[in-house]
């Protein structure tokens, strides 16, 4: 059923109203929503409105029956507010005004994430090229990053993982090494490992696919399936990689493990030496974990992709016996229902991309909105702990986004992850 115009003395509780105004006419937070009480009512009535759209089938209720007098047809046009009514409409907007502060500061925190995220990135591209012309450079220059990453995400007891937009398609290698050692730092502390296992564990998760380097380009960026000769050779990474690593000063017993072993499965059907579970080190079962995240969220044929959403289910029902099944359940409630890179439908019909966790509700990710009133460079991110009534109803495949939501959201070619480690409320950076 279409939408209907009706007055506002008609409005109750339970009624989903469109407000026809632009988002910054009116205090509220979104100019679609459901009527929870009568304060809402009652700030509709201040602000000089005399009528709203309304959305039956969305609505959990009817309008009052129309009164006898005919009200004003102008629709959704304020029409002078008493005195009384205009101060309070003032501290309504006062609100909002703070609220669009709240915003702009959420955007700009995320901002700077962003910036650290490509510094760390240059970084991890720099040990590679080191690592490739023999530098003796190379022990020093990854356990400085390391040291530094495990120490600023270890300071804060509660990390924001966060969505990265990928600049280049091209270093997909690269991509794939930090996003597995994010994840397996952010696995590793939620673990409880110490912080000397967890710098070994990043250690071993940033090398962890060094030997692919020996593996010929021709079967590393095979799209069909391989041969059994080539998928020997492809397999032989783990041991390539390992022989890579020793070569490297000081590097540890136990990140070497995670080399040797990440593709072990609890169910000893992995390889090269099928071990079961209970001989395979948690930093290398958490690796594991990471890899295979990673590997479907971001395949070599961007076609094959799963969403964040559709591998966490993957990985739960169809390889559930892979991996080491408390550290999953870790993963999986971490990351929550709607990992950061999935597109969302919410509870009030919007559409919004999950750019980051919350790690007091996984259920209340932080978002960026779809909201064609605001220009996609200013587009809103929200936390929806801001806004208990607001709920993820379902995950959309980017491919089901109508053009201009998907030009507008631009869900991530490739997902990648970085860490917000400030704390709450912190201003970091300045605006770019
Ligand atoms: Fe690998």
């Amino acid at each position: 059923m279409p939408e209907q115009l009706i007055s506002v003395d008609r409005l109750r509780i339970g009624m989903f109203i469109n407000l026809h105004l632009k988002w910054y006419e009116h205090p509220f937070i979104f100019s679609s929503f459901k009527i929870k009480d009568e304060s809402q009512i009652q700030t509709l009535k201040e602000l000089g409105l005399t009528q709203v759209g309304f959305v039956p089938e969305k609505s959990e209720s009817q309008p009052h029956p129309p009164p006898k007098a005919p009200p004003p047809s102008s629709p959704a046009t304020p029409s002078g507010p008493t005195a009384s009514a205009g101060a309070s409409r003032d501290s309504l907007m006062e609100l909002k005004q703070e609220r669009i502060r709240q915003l702009r500061e959420r955007k700009r925190k995320f901002s700077a994430c962003e910036r650290q995220y490509d510094r760390t990135f240059v970084q991890v591209q720099n040990i590679m090229k080191s690592l490739m012309t023999g530098s003796d450079e190379v022990g020093a220059q990854s356990r400085e990053l390391i040291h530094d990453m495990v120490g600023s995400f270890l300071a804060e007891k509660e990390i924001v993982v966060q969505l990265m937009n990928a600049k280049s398609n091209e270093e997909g290698m690269f991509y794939h090494t930090l996003n597995v050692a994010i994840l397996a730092m952010m696995l590793g502390k939620e673990c409880g490992l110490e912080s000397e296992t967890i710098e070994n564990l990043a250690m071993g998760a940033l090398f962890h696919d060094i030997g692919k380097s020996r593996v010929p380009k021709k079967v590393l960026l095979k799209q069909t399936a391989l041969t059994p000769p080539e998928k020997e050779l492809l397999q032989l990474h783990t041991r390539y990689g390992e022989e890579i690593a020793m070569r490297i000063k000081d590097f540890p017993e136990e990140a070497l493990q995670v080399i040797r072993q990440h593709h072990e499965t609890m169910d000893g059907k992995g390889y090269p030496h099928q071990l079961q579970g209970g001989k395979i080190t948690i930093p290398a079962r958490i690796t594991a974990i990471a890899n295979a995240y990673d590997t479907l969220c971001n395949p070599l044929n961007v076609e094959n992709a799963m969403t964040p959403h559709e591998a966490l289910s993957y990985m739960f029902r169809r390889q559930q016996s892979q991996f080491d099944p408390g550290i999953l359940a870790t993963f999986i409630r971490y990351l929550g229902v709607y990992p950061p890179g999935t597109v969302v439908g919410l509870s009030n019909e919007l559409i919004g991309l999950v750019v980051s966790i919350n790690p007091k509700n996984q259920l209340q990710p932080g978002l960026l909105l779809y909201d064609p009133e605001v220009s996609p460079g200013e587009a809103y991110i929200i936390d929806m702990g801001d806004d208990p009534d607001l709920k993820i109803v379902r995950s959309i495949r980017p491919s089901q986004l109508s053009p201009e939501v998907y030009q507008y959201l631009s869900p991530r070619t490739r997902i990648n992850y970085y860490y917000d480690a400030a704390p709450p409320g912190a201003s970091v950076g300045s605006r770019p």
